[in-house]
């Protein structure tokens, strides 16, 4: 699949709200796409369109090669929402087990595989009701990853984690594009879009550039990406 993300004159608009503005968005096999953008900017009401649980008001997104929504598209779809959807009377393991299992894909030992990645291996036995708030990321994030997706959808995934396990992250997500899964993770932080290798800056609902943070610091002729930041969009802070 050569693009597996790709939007068509994108619009959701909620009322007046503009909340995808006409995007047109293209993310390639095998790379980390960071869509970037302040609170309010569309990130989630974007990755929600791509994810299907949301309908466009105008303009198309096409995804694994399939108009959304598609249900038939979600197995090989990796979502990690930025409101948790764990259920609470569930243990950790119930949950990420139960993920699998409506993919068609459970598998003890991937199971255990995610627990371990995420680090909460002393905890999976627990329910999720009595986890931390990073806790619960941890285990929404193995919830979007034990079915070995082709394309993770990641909603502001690393917020609530701190560095070192952040880091951990980050080193597993390039692991997967390496392999050639393909990842689209959201982010309203600066120091994160430096991992990624190309970057959608959003704001009001419109791509306002593209590119990698090297080719968008030299496009605004700055030296950091919060300056090119503003510099695109303005001199609006986020
Ligand atoms: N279901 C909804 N109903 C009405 N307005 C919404 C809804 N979802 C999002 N919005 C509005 O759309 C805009 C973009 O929101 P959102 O996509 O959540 O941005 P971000 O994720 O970048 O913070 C905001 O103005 C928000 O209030
Ligand atoms: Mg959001």
């Amino acid at each position: 699949m050569r693009t597996p993300v790709e939007t068509r004159e994108l619009h959701k608009h909620f009322g007046s709200i503009r909340a995808v503005d006409g995007v047109d968005l293209s993310v390639r096999a095998g790379e980390i796409y960071g869509l970037l953008g302040p609170n309010g900017s569309g990130k989630t009401t974007l990755i929600r369109l791509l994810v299907g649980l949301q309908r466009a008001t105008a303009g198309e997104a096409i995804v694994l090669g399939h108009t959304m929504p598609n249900k038939a598209v979600l197995a090989q779809v990796g979502y990690m929402p930025q409101a948790s959807a764990l259920y609470a009377d569930l243990t950790v393991r119930e949950n990420i087990g139960f993920f699998a299992a409506m993919c068609g894909r459970l598998d003890p030992s991937q199971v255990d595989a995610v627990i371990a990645l995420v680090d909460l291996e002393p905890r999976a036995h627990d329910l999720v009701r009595t986890l931390s708030g990073g806790m619960r990321q941890r285990t929404s994030l193995a919830c979007a990853l034990v079915h070995q997706p082709r394309l993770l959808l990641l909603d502001e995934p690393t917020v609530g984690i701190d560095p070192q396990l952040r880091a951990t992250f980050w080193s597993y997500f390039r692991r997967l594009a390496d392999d050639g899964v393909t990842l689209l993770i959201s982010s309203h932080v600066m120091d994160e879009a430096e991992r990624c290798d190309r970057l959608g800056l959003l704001r009001q609902g419109q791509l306002l550039a593209e590119g990698s943070a090297v080719e968008l610091q030299a496009a605004a002729g700055t030296t950091t990406l919060e300056e090119a930041f503003l510099h695109i969009a303005g001199g609006e802070t986020a």
